[in-house]
């Protein structure tokens, strides 16, 4: 592979930044400076360092955001998108979300460039998990929860079984669908006569929105989730 599609590839700079670094000897590649960005680097085995720092070579980034309320969850938009709350390095991977969250849904989006594996975890043939938490208009009578939980019509299409709790004494309930049909939530609660006053995500594959990610703020996905992620979609 070049060198300046690895620092493309890798999010470390754009390819024209790449030339201009290697010109002033910022690359190294095996301890070496590296005299041009079309020289090759095979990243399995060669260490190359970019102004100082080591670059780690990742085929695919995942990366954990918690969005917040009036972000839309697409790669282009008029409005602000969950792609444009990334640093500018990242934002040159071509990444997209995992799944769409409504543009008043908060919590956790996966954001990643890996379609094949994002396909998968979208597939119903799956049965990923995604739990929520929301606030209703009106309290949920054990009657609506036990018709949430077996299927309501959201027009024309049953829910598949799901779960549904209620959040210890207070006004929030937990959701836990292995679907997600467009508004489904929103649509759902419309089904029981009710109406959503507040939804968050808090999480996805079984990976838990942390609790000390504010919102806006994202991290990557550490080993162990990444191969959580790989699990639920074999
Ligand atoms: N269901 C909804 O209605 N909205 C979301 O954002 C996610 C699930």
């Amino acid at each position: 592979m070049r060198i300046d599609k690895f620092l493309t590839e890798t999010g470390t700079c754009s390819r024209s930044e790449a030339g201009k670094a290697v010109r002033r000897g910022e690359v190294l590649l095996n301890g070496k400076a590296v005299r041009s960005a079309s020289d090759q680097i095979n990243p399995e085995v060669d260490r190359l360092v970019f102004r100082g720092e080591e670059i780690i070579y990742r085929k695919f980034t995942y990366i954990l955001l918690n969005k917040p309320e009036g972000v839309v969850s697409a790669t282009e938009d008029g409005d602000v998108t969950v792609i444009d709350l990334l640093p500018e390095q990242l934002q040159r991977l071509s990444l997209f979300p995992c799944g769409r969250l409504d543009k008043y849904t908060v919590g956790f989006v996966l954001l990643t460039n890996n379609g094949p594996l994002s396909h998968r975890l979208l597939s119903p043939k799956h049965h990923v998990e995604k739990c929520y938490r929301f606030t209703a208009r009106s309290p949920l009578s054990d009657e609506d929860i036990a018709k949430l939980e077996a299927g309501v019509d959201i027009g024309g299409y049953f829910t598949a079984p799901c779960k549904v709790e209620r959040e210890g004494e207070g006004d929030y309930y937990r959701i836990t669908l292995t679907e997600g049909k467009y508004h489904q939530i929103k649509r759902m609660l419309e089904a029981v006569d009710n109406k959503i006053t507040f939804l968050e995500r808090i999480s996805f594959a079984g990976i838990e929105l942390p609790a000390d990610l504010p919102r806006g703020e994202w991290r990557f996905l550490t080993p162990e989730e990444i191969a959580l992620l790989e699990s639920h979609a074999v």
